[in-house]
């Protein structure tokens, strides 16, 4: 993996050796152990920490899972979905859905979400055929997939009985607290353990991540192999100009410095745009805070070219451009010569789409950099396990260097629990009467 920064993008904007000094100082920091939200750093040497019987087990688990069902349903939200989400779609055949014939169960997400109609749609859809499920919430109290594993937990226990049902729900939770540790060791599921200090959205490499990509199909020791070299290529030894999570943060910041307060993630190959939300809400999360922070944005490209790239490259000069670039597609699709050539496109005839593809990447970026949009280009050979957990620990190792260089905690969420009150306090919760009077009183 390549982190192409264009001299700084070719934004005239200097990376200073003091900005690069930070962001070594803040890898630093994130190794020793001392800076803020400290108690959240076991994803620093996650990968290297995974021994091979965690993966058997993990493996062992989804084995059986993939043994009885056609469909698994994975409930979750946040850190206890994107990450899962993302790399499946990577990983999977965007048409799978569609093919007569699966080689792995489907994997259905629920719980990030408290749509009605998406439950309903989802149970619908899966009549007929053999389902089991995977529950992960760290908290083991998170509202959307709690009442989500409340319905489905009920169909499946109705479907095959309560004794059966036990062998088709697994929990992914803390290792002692919380609702669902308490539930699934009542219930006597099978558990896997959520690290305490490991953040959810930190969190794919941990079971919450690795059980579900094992049902789906995803080599996940080649995964965990991947990530493992990243964490080895961006260790605190690493010189800064070896070290692409250190350079990719300390670009972010000087950019941001310099008044660009929007990046866009983006990519060419639509089997991507998921890395992209878990990308999302790992700085999102863990920027955003104290009035400061670099607002995650992403597109999907050459898809958002006719609907976003208007702005990107004539609207407020606030945006810099990140561009996930794979360098070889799995298939070959090549353009056929046409008689008639009505549409002019002759003179593409023998070239793969994939040329084109490129050269479509090539000319957005000189028109993005010449119309004031710094783009980083982020270079990865193929789509593949290895790739895709390197490309995982890269993001994560840059966004808690980022996070300490733009002076927050990367490693909490305080912004998230305002809704929750409200959201409680109109429910009615018990304990809530207070905000429940005070917030009637605001509609
Ligand atoms: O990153 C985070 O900590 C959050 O996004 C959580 O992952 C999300 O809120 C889900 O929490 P839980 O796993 O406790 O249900």
């Amino acid at each position: 993996m390549k982190l192409v920064t264009l001299d700084t993008c070719k934004s005239g904007i200097e990376l200073s050796e003091e900005l690069k000094r930070e962001a070594m100082a803040a890898n630093a920091l994130l190794h020793a152990g001392t800076g803020a939200g400290n108690d959240f750093l076991g994803w620093v040497n996650l990968p290297s920490s995974i021994d091979k019987a965690q993966i058997d087990a993990i493996n062992e688990c989804a084995a059986s899972l993939r043994a009885k069902a056609d469909v698994v349903i994975c409930i979750g939200i946040g850190g206890s979905y994107l990450g899962a989400k993302a790399v499946l779609d990577a990983m999977t055949n965007s048409f799978e859905l569609f093919r007569a014939k699966h080689d792995n169960p489907i994997v259905l997400f629920a719980g990030q979400n408290i749509s009605e109609d998406y439950l309903a749609e989802l149970l619908d859809a899966v009549k007929g055929l053999s389902i089991a499920t995977i529950v992960i919430s760290k908290s083991g109290t998170t509202t959307e997939p709690a009442i989500a594993f409340r319905i489905i937990k009920e169909e499946i226990e109705r479907r095959y009985g309560k004794e059966e049902a036990k062998s088709r729900i697994v929990a992914v939770t803390d290792k002692a607290r919380g609702a669902l540790k308490t539930l699934a060791t009542d219930e006597g599921y099978a558990t896997f353990v959520i690290p305490d200090n490991v953040g959810g959205r930190f969190s794919v490499l941990t079971p919450v991540g690795l059980l579900p990509l094992a049902v789906g199909g995803v080599d996940i020791e080649a995964m965990v192999e991947g990530a493992k070299a990243m964490e080895e290529a961006t260790a605190e030894d690493v010189a800064f100009e070896d070290n692409i999570s250190a350079q990719y943060a300390a670009v972010r910041n000087a950019l941001y410095r310099n008044g660009k307060k929007i990046e866009i993630l983006g990519s060419y190959e639509p089997k991507l745009q998921n890395i992209n939300e878990w990308w999302k809400q790992l700085y999102g999360e863990s920027e955003g805070k104290d009035g400061k922070g670099i607002f995650p944005a992403s597109v999907t490209l050459t898809a958002d070219l006719h609907s976003m790239g208007q702005y990107i490259q004539d609207g407020e000069r606030s945006l810099f451009e990140t561009i996930i670039s794979v360098a070889t597609p799995a298939h070959t699709v090549v353009v056929e010569s046409d008689s008639a050539n009505l549409d002019g496109l002759n003179f593409l005839a023998g070239k793969r789409m994939h040329e084109i593809n490129k050269m479509a990447e090539l000319g957005v970026q000189l028109a993005h950099v010449d119309g004031g949009v710094p783009n980083m280009r982020i270079e990865i050979e193929s789509i593949n396990e290895r790739t895709i957990g390197a490309l995982l620990y890269f993001f994560e190792k840059a966004c808690g260097i980022s996070g300490y260089m733009l002076g927050v905690n990367p490693f909490n969420q305080p912004g998230v629990e305002a809704y929750k009150k409200n959201m409680f306090a109109l429910l009615d919760k018990p304990g809530y009467e207070e905000e429940s009077k005070a917030i009637k009183a605001r509609l």
